[in-house]
This record gives C-alpha cells, sequence and structure tokens, in this order.
C-alpha cells in the first residue's frame, strides 16, 4: 500500500484531535509524529505523553520518527504510549541492530532513518530485519525546509537492493515535499511520503491529504 502520513509538526496544536481528523478524511492512513530532544538535532518537539493523548481520538496509523540520542532509552514510552512504528535515526545508535530487535519486542514496526549527508550502505547490514528505510530530504530539526532532490539517489539503490534479496520492508521519504515534487518521488518506487507544511500549512489539510492521496493512489498499480 502505498501511504501518506502528515507530519503534526506544522499542525495547530491547540486543536490536534480536529487536524488529524481532517487528514484522515482526506485520505491519509498515517500520520507523522516527529520527536526532537535538542540533542540530535536543534530543537524540541513532544514526547510520548502527546502520542497517549491523542491515541484514543485516531485509528490512523502512529508513524514516530525518533530525532533522539539514545533511542534505546525511550522507545518502550513510545511503544506503550500507543506508537505503530518506530524509526530511530542511523547516526543515534551504537547498536543499531540491537535497537530493532527491541522496538519489534515491543510489538511495533521497526524503521531506521538516514540523514541526507549518511551514505545508503550505513543500513545495509539491518535490511532483513527492517519495516522500513525512512531517507530523508532535508536535514532533520524543523519544518517547512527546502527539499534536497539530491537525497533522491538512495532511493534507486533500495528499491534494486529489494528486489535482489527479496525483502518487504517500505522507503519513505520526509522533508520538503509538496504537491509541486511528489511525483518525483513517487516515479523513484517510495511507498510512504510524509509531509508537514505542505498540508497543515495550508489552512485547509483536509483537502491537501485528498490532493496528495490524489497522486499516491494512481502509483498504487504500478
Ligand atoms: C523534519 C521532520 C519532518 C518535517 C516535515 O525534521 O522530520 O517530518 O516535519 O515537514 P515539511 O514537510 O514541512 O518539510
Ligand atoms: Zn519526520
Amino acid at each position: 500500500m502505498k501511504t501518506l502520513s502528515p507530519s503534526i509538526l506544522s499542525a495547530d496544536f491547540s486543536k490536534l484531535a480536529e487536524e488529524i481528523d481532517a487528514v484522515k478524511s482526506g485520505g491519509a492512513q498515517y500520520i507523522h509524529l516527529d520527536i526532537m530532544d535538542g540533542r540530535f538535532v536543534q530543537n524540541i518537539t513532544f514526547g510520548a505523553p502527546i502520542l497517549k493523548s491523542i491515541r484514543p481520538v485516531t485509528d490512523l496509523v502512529f508513524d514516530v520518527h525518533l530525532m533522539i540520542e539514545e533511542p534505546e532509552k525511550y522507545i518502550s514510552d513510545f511503544a506503550n504510549a500507543g506508537a505503530d512504528i518506530l524509526n530511530v535515526h542511523f547516526e543515534a545508535c551504537t547498536d543499531l541492530s540491537g535497537v530493532i530487535d527491541k522496538i519489534h519486542s515491543l510489538g511495533c514496526k521497526a524503521g531506521v532513518t538516514i540523514r541526507p549527508d549518511t551514505p545508503v550502505e550505513a543500513v545495509g547490514s539491518v535490511l532483513n530485519k527492517l519495516d522500513m528505510v525512512l531517507v530523508m530530504t532535508v536535514y532533520p530539526g524543523f519544518s517547512g525546509q527546502k527539499f534536497m532532490p539530491e537525497a533522491l539517489k538512495k532511493i534507486p539503490i533500495l528499491v534494486k537492493v529489494r528486489k535482489e534479496r527479496k525483502l518487504n520492508f517500505d522507503i519513505q521519504v520526509d522533508g520538503g515535499i509538496s504537491l509541486k515534487n511528489i511525483r518525483q518521488v513517487m516515479d523513484l518506487g517510495v511507498d510512504s511520503v510524509v509531509a508537514g507544511s505542505a498540508i497543515f500549512g495550508t489552512g485547509d489539510p483536509k483537502a491537501a491529504a485528498s490532493e496528495f492521496m490524489s497522486i499516491i493512489r494512481e502509483y498504487e498499480t504500478n
């Protein structure tokens, strides 16, 4: 399934439940939750209590992007708060394989994220255990940054390796995705698209999600 994962980082936090409902009505299947600790990235967002409070108001898949140091210390909090997919940064892990195993033991899907300056080979040895690889198309830290098309060269490599090794992980992209460049990304064989400002920054997240989904669905049969 090809999926849209709107990032609430650009949403109005005073009415989070309504914002999430709006993107669900627009057809989004995931909700992207950007966790930043002020250490791995130069910004702080929110933690597991926010997930816990919105978990009862939606059945969308909680797609959690952990931009934090020492993720192994916190993944059980996020799993208990209702995470479905837990994505850790390659650059933040000292025992990547161990973190992935821990995520699976908590009943969540496991993803690994790579920054634009991290080569795709970094995840090679763990691809067989992964449910998702997240390729960043901006440096993590903030919504509304400029898309970095050069990061896309990693996508065909992941598609090729996945096929050759008969693996099943989804490929997700995150950062600066808009209605202007989504086709460029989907054409490469991406499975899941994160978008923050292009959805919640528009004033009409339902309509924006719906426009994204009408393009994403075109790729479902390809
Ligand atoms: C950036 C975050 C992204 C961000 C996306 O560090 O990981 O998920 O919220 O926002 P846009 O789509 O505005 O780049
Ligand atoms: Zn993100």
